[in-house]
Formats: structure tokens, C-alpha cells, sequence
């Protein structure tokens, strides 16, 4: 745990109190070391995850970096140095999986979802896969009096904790399985600890339906998370994250990761089904349809605002991506 507790995710930190302090500083990365990020299974990248000590959870390949945005350079942090950025590799297996997953964020940002920023990294060859998405880490903010190291400002580290954690389920339990509620679970988490609960509770309902639309059945409770104050004293629903149309790749498991009105697969699933699950969550029919039907009215549009700005960036082939979506997520349905 000491050998990778360096940086986690929220404001825990694993040392080894015998070892000796590493030196804490923001070291420049080269063009070619964010390249050999981007290539999946290379050792430079493997590496570089060991070497910065970060323990980030997830099943992609992932490692948090700082970003400076004025000089547009990335800086690897050493020691106790905060990231400022989580990097996502992109995925043998799954195809255009980066460009996947900024189409469905700014999707959901154009729908009024709150997400935290985000964008590709291109690093510069032809090559469609040798692409990574960075978001900006929602656990880690500024003061104005932060701290400054090699000339970087240093953020301070919000704590977070995802729903498997805050439920007290096991990560092997993070898809819902037999009924087991998870959403009604989740809203009732929100309910006890939200220091917001019922602004909370609907922007995780707007979460589940947008899931839905877009074809996202890896929607598990990992995927959700709970963030805390600088104090620890107020509690709320984290930014959305890790959205992503798992519904067009053919491998795609149909079974959405909460089951909404008592059905898993995401083609069965309907606005009937929405009704039901908001009557077993606890919402007003009226009210919690009427966000189901909003953002089924908004969806296209938000799309295709979506995958024009990143068609205009050089991301052409988001077209495509999107086409499979309003082919496969459950917004196929309403079209
Ligand atoms: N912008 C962000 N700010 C802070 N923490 C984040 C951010 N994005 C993701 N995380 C955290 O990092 C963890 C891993 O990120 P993410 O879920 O995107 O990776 P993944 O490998 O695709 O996950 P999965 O195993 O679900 O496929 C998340 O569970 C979340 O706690
Ligand atoms: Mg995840």
C-alpha cells in the first residue's frame, strides 16, 4: 500500500513512515513521455504509474498528472506534490474509448449535468488510439494562498468516497445484481448524508436517465461518489464521471449496472419502467418524469452540439460514435 499510497483518490494518503521522505516537486514531462502514456501495455507508462506512487481505482490505465493550462505542459508530480489531472489511456478493446467518453460528457454537460472539465490530449501521430483523456480532479482546488513548488501553484486535496465505499458494498458487488436495489440504496445515502439531499437526488436521477439514453450500462456504483468540504463537515454528490456508450461495442454487456423499474437490460428498459423506479425511489411521478421526458427532448441536439465541437477539433470520426449511439443507447427508442 506505501509503495502506491503516495497520491489516491480523495485526501488519503498511504506513507511508509520508515522510509525515507521523497523529495516533493513538479517535474516537466517531455512530448515523449505523455506519447508513451498513451500507448496501452508500453513499460514507459507502467513505469511511470509505479514511479509516482499513485493508486487511482479503475479498470483503465490511468495516472495523475498536474496541467498547467497557460502553458498548455503537463508536470509529473513527485513526493507529496498533488495532481491536478487524472489520464486516461485509451483501450485495447475497446475502440475510440477517449473520444467515446468526451462525447458522452459533453453530451451530458450540454443536458445540464454537472460534470468536471475535461479533453483529449492528442500527442500527435495519426494513429486514432494514440489519444488520452484528461479531467480535471475534482478533489484537488486552489486558494488563493496556495502554496507554490517549482513555480506551480499546489492545490489542496478534497476528500471523496464512491458509493460501494459509502454503502459498505464489496468493489466485487459493484453491479447490482438480484434485485438489490442499488439507486433506491444510493438516494437513500444521499437522503441521510447530502448536506443538499434533494438537489442531490435529482442530479443522480438525471445521472441513472442519461445513462440510460446514451447506452452507458457500466453505470456501477463506483462510478458515483460522494465528495466532501475542505472541513469534512458537508457532504455532496460528486461531479458525474466515466460516462461512456458501452452499448456500441458488440461485446457490450446489454444489462445496465442498477436495474431501473426491476429490469437490467437496457432494451427492455422503457419511460414505463422510469416510472416505476421513481415511485420506488421515492419521487413524485409527475416530477420525476417530467426530467425523463426533458432530457429525452434535449438529447439530439445535445449530441450533435457535442460531436460537432469535437468534429471541429480533427475528431471526425465522432460522427460515427455518435450515429452507433442513437442506434444503440436507449434513446433509440424515442427517435
Ligand atoms: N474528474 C475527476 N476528479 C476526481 N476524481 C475522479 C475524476 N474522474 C474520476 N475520478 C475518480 O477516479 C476513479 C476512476 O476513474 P474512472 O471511473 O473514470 O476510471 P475507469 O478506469 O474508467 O473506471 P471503471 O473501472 O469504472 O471502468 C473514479 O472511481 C473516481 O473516484
Ligand atoms: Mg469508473
Amino acid at each position: 500500500l506505501a509503495a502506491l499510497g503516495n497520491e489516491c483518490l480523495g485526501a488519503i494518503r498511504i506513507v511508509d513512515n520508515e522510509a525515507a521522505i521523497p523529495v516533493t516537486s513538479y517535474k516537466l514531462l517531455q512530448d515523449a513521455e505523455i506519447k508513451a502514456l498513451a500507448q496501452e501495455g508500453a513499460t514507459e507508462s507502467v513505469q511511470l504509474i509505479t514511479k509516482s506512487h499513485l493508486s487511482l481505482t479503475g479498470a483503465s490505465g490511468k495516472v495523475g498528472l498536474y496541467y498547467e493550462p497557460e502553458s498548455k505542459k503537463w508536470f509529473f508530480p513527485e513526493g507529496n506534490a498533488p495532481s491536478t489531472h487524472i489520464v486516461k489511456q485509451s483501450h485495447i478493446r475497446l475502440k475510440k474509448i477517449v473520444a467515446n467518453e468526451q462525447l458522452c460528457m459533453l453530451t451530458a454537460k450540454n443536458l445540464g449535468i454537472e460534470i468536471p472539465e475535461s479533453f483529449i490530449v492528442n500527442v500527435g501521430s495519426d494513429n486514432k488510439e494514440d489519444i488520452l483523456f484528461a479531467t480535471r480532479r475534482y478533489d484537488r482546488k486552489f486558494d488563493d494562498d496556495s502554496a507554490v513548488l517549482n513555480g506551480l501553484r499546489v492545490p489542496y486535496r478534497l476528500h471523496q468516497e464512491d458509493f460501494a465505499q459509502a454503502l459498505g458494498i464489496a468493489a466485487g458487488d459493484k453491479y447490482e445484481k438480484n434485485g438489490a436495489a442499488y439507486l433506491k440504496r444510493s438516494m437513500n445515502l444521499l437522503r441521510s448524508f447530502s448536506s443538499d439531499p434533494i438537489a442531490d437526488q435529482l442530479k443522480l436521477w438525471d445521472i441513472c436517465i442519461f445513462d440510460y439514453l446514451v447506452g452507458n450500462t457500466d453505470n456501477h456504483i463506483k462510478n458515483l461518489s460522494l465528495l466532501y468540504s475542505k472541513d469534512l463537515k458537508s457532504i455532496r454528490l460528486a461531479p458525474a464521471y466515466d460516462i461512456v456508450s458501452t452499448m456500441v461495442y458488440d461485446n457490450s454487456t446489454e444489462d445496465m449496472a442498477m436495474s431501473i423499474g426491476g429490469i437490467y437490460n437496457i432494451n427492455d428498459i422503457d419511460r414505463k419502467a422510469f416510472e416505476r423506479e421513481a415511485l420506488n425511489v421515492g419521487f413524485g411521478k409527475n416530477m420525476a418524469l417530467k426530467h425523463f421526458d426533458k432530457m429525452v427532448a434535449g438529447f439530439c441536439d445535445a449530441i450533435d452540439k457535442a460531436s460537432f465541437t469535437l468534429m471541429s477539433q480533427g475528431f471526425e470520426y465522432v460522427d460515427v460514435i455518435k450515429q452507433e449511439i442513437l442506434q444503440k443507447g436507449g434513446i433509440k427508442s424515442y427517435l
